[in-house]
Formats: structure tokens, C-alpha cells, sequence
């Protein structure tokens, strides 16, 4: 049975996608099987990761339309597209009685073929993020390593709480981790000391260098690994997931 990851912050353009994108392929590379999931109605992991034109997506399956569909990307790695309809998702589930745990139901037959499920969700905080608190094992929170950057935290830390009394009380958060960090700056490197000595059980060591090469991958719908295996952000990456399968 695999392991379910939530990739998540309510707050938006942090490198919740990026990380998706690149913690997976990660995995796929030491041999795990991972299936990623797009929760975003931004659809940029799909789009980053090369699917144009999925038949199906989760908004679908989310709907009983049909089952959850599987875009193979590369070996041991595979995509369930999102969909820009997803934004409707809370009005049209809003009142059905099991609305958190239409995904869990969704994802567990995908489970006996995977390692890992690795979601990444929406920011803020509506339906779909609380269908992957509902469904997930593990959390992971990237951060910006900026003033704002960690703004939002003490919120997604409640809500992990109360998810656990009441919809998931299989959930842990496995890990904070700063993306997007430049050693240069006093302020990126304020802020991470602050959050270690805050969270000290929680930061990750591993660290995403702010890296030109993560922002130009996904207009070419790779991966990190694929683009350039050579870069800061492949080594950053191979790094964190090194930590993640040891931790
Ligand atoms: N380490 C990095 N170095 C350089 N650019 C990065 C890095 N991480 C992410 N980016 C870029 O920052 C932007 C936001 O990243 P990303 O889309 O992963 O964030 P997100 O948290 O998923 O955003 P949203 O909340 O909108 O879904 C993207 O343009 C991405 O390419
Ligand atoms: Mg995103």
C-alpha cells in the first residue's frame, strides 16, 4: 500500500507545485512507483509536467463520472490531471454528507499499484485541500524564506490538529522546508534560523535553492532531473528526497 503525501501551505506561490513535480520524479528515480495528483485548478503540474490534453481528470472522478485515470509520464512516474473546474468543486459537493473523503474512496485502489501518492494542493483552504488533509499520511509545507514567506503557518498547524481529532487521525506532518532560499540574503538566512529554533523537529535540513532552472523547467513540461540534472535545483531536490525516504 503506498504512502500518501500532501504537498500544501495555504498560501500560494510558495513551491507547492515545484516541489510535486520534483519530490516525485525524485522518488520515481531511486525506484519508488509515484503517482502524482493534481488538486490545483491552476492545473500547473499538469501543464508543467507535459499533459496538454487529458480525456480525464480528478474533477471528473471527483464527480462519478469515472475512475481516477493515470497519465504515465516516465518510468515509476504517472499523473492524475487536474482541471480548472475544480474551483466549482465546494458548491457542487458542498453538502453531501462525506465531501471530505470523495479522494480517499477515489485513491484507494491506485494505492496497491504505487509507493507513493504525492498531492499537491490548492492554496488556501476550501474542499479539495480538506479531501487531501482527509485521505493523506504525510504533510509536507514548503516555505518561502521570506518576511511573509511563513505567514499562514500557525493556521495550517491548527488545521493539521483539528484534522487529526476529527477527519484523519492517521496524519503527521513529515517536514517544513525552505525553497526558493538565497544564502546571500540576511534575511532568508534570519528567517530559516528563526523557524529552526521555533520548529526544530520540524524543519527539513534539506534546503531549494532559488534556481532559474525550477522556473524554467516546467515550460518545457519536465522535470528538474530531466531538464538539467546538473543544476542546483536537481541537486536540492535529490537531496530532500535523499531525507525524506531516511527521516
Ligand atoms: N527554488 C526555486 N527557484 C526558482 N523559482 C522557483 C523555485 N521554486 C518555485 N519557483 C517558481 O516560483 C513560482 C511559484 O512556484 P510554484 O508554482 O511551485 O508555487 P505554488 O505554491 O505551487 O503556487 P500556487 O499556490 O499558486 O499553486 C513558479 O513560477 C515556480 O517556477
Ligand atoms: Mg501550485
Amino acid at each position: 500500500m503506498s504512502k500518501i503525501l500532501a504537498i500544501t501551505n495555504q498560501k500560494g506561490g510558495v513551491g507547492k507545485t515545484t516541489s510535486t513535480a520534483n519530490i516525485g520524479a525524485g522518488l520515481a528515480r531511486t525506484g519508488k512507483r509515484v503517482i502524482l495528483v493534481d488538486l490545483d485548478p491552476q492545473t500547473n503540474l499538469t501543464k508543467g509536467l507535459g499533459i496538454v490534453a487529458a480525456e480525464k481528470n480528478v474533477y471528473g472522478a471527483l464527480l462519478g463520472e469515472y475512475e481516477l485515470e493515470v497519465y504515465p509520464l516516465q518510468k515509476n512516474l504517472a499523473l492524475v490531471a487536474g482541471s480548472p473546474a475544480l474551483s466549482g468543486f465546494d458548491k457542487a459537493k458542498g453538502d453531501e454528507v462525506d465531501r471530505e473523503f470523495l479522494l480517499k474512496e477515489l485513491l484507494e485502489p491506485l494505492r496497491k499499484q504505487s509507493d507513493y501518492i504525492l498531492l499537491d494542493c490548492p492554496p488556501g483552504l476550501g474542499l479539495v485541500t480538506l479531501n487531501a488533509y482527509a485521505c493523506a499520511q504525510v504533510l509536507y509545507i514548503p516555505l518561502e524564506a521570506q518576511m511573509y514567506g511563513v505567514d499562514g503557518l500557525e493556521k495550517v498547524l491548527n488545521l493539521v490538529k483539528r484534522m487529526q481529532r476529527r477527519l484523519n487521525p492517521e496524519l503527521t506532518i513529515g517536514g517544513l522546508f525552505f525553497t526558493r532560499y538565497n544564502k546571500h540574503k540576511i534575511l532568508h538566512r534570519e528567517t530559516t534560523e528563526t523557524l529552526r529554533g521555533q520548529y526544530p523537529d520540524l524543519v527539513l535540513e534539506g534546503v531549494i535553492r532559488e534556481s532559474v532552472a525550477l522556473g524554467e523547467a516546467p515550460h518545457f513540461g519536465k522535470d528538474i532531473f530531466t531538464y538539467a540534472s546538473h543544476s542546483a535545483g536537481a541537486t536540492d531536490y535529490a537531496a530532500l528526497v535523499t531525507e525524506l525516504l531516511t527521516r
